[in-house]
């Protein structure tokens, strides 16, 4: 049977971290699905689609993925697909306690569903999607922070935007 994973996040909007991510978990499932889910405590700055096509064109050459998007549980989902684990990058010491409390609960709504968390690389240790969108809305430059490919997209779109 192949082994399915899915590697889930707000991705508002996706950032060179998530892509080292997927494209380490693509070398550990037969498939990956990355799945755009809903953060309710989060304000999204990209429309659903917007984070879809983001994603899509960064991840373009990584084989054996499914970009989609899911408004419920992600317990739920990974059922409906017979995923068998969820994979998430782990930052830095503040981002442990929430992700473990998601994988706890995770794991009780779905006891077959495996976390795992894979050790970011030490060049993206910083990075996330709530710092692209201050650095952009500003005018810095998010070039070490975004694929080149989505640069401009994202840079036009987020600045200004404080
Ligand atoms: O990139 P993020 O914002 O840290 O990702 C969090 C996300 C979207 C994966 C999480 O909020 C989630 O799983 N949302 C779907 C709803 C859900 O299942 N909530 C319970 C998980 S504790």
């Amino acid at each position: 049977m192949k082994k399915i994973a899915i590697c889930p996040g707000s991705f508002d909007p996706v950032t060179l971290g998530h892509v080292d991510i997927i494209t380490r978990a693509a070398k550990m499932f037969d498939k990956v699905i990355v799945a755009v889910l809903v953060n309710p405590s989060k304000k999204p700055s990209f429309s659903i689609n917007e984070r879809i096509e983001l994603l899509k064109e960064a991840t373009a050459d990584i084989e054996r993925i499914e970009i989609v998007s899911f408004n419920g549980l992600l317990a739920s989902y990974a059922k409906e697909k017979n995923a068998v684990a969820v994979v998430k990058g782990l930052r830095v010491v503040s981002d442990f306690e929430y992700e473990f409390q998601m994988a706890l609960t995770n794991k009780k709504l779905n006891p077959e569903l495996e976390t795992i968390f894979l050790t970011t690389s030490a060049r993206y240790m910083y990075l996330s999607s709530s710092m692209v969108k201050q650095v952009a809305s500003f005018g810095g430059d998010i070039s070490d922070f975004v694929p080149d490919c989505l640069y401009d997209k994202i840079y036009n779109r987020l600045k200004g935007d404080v």
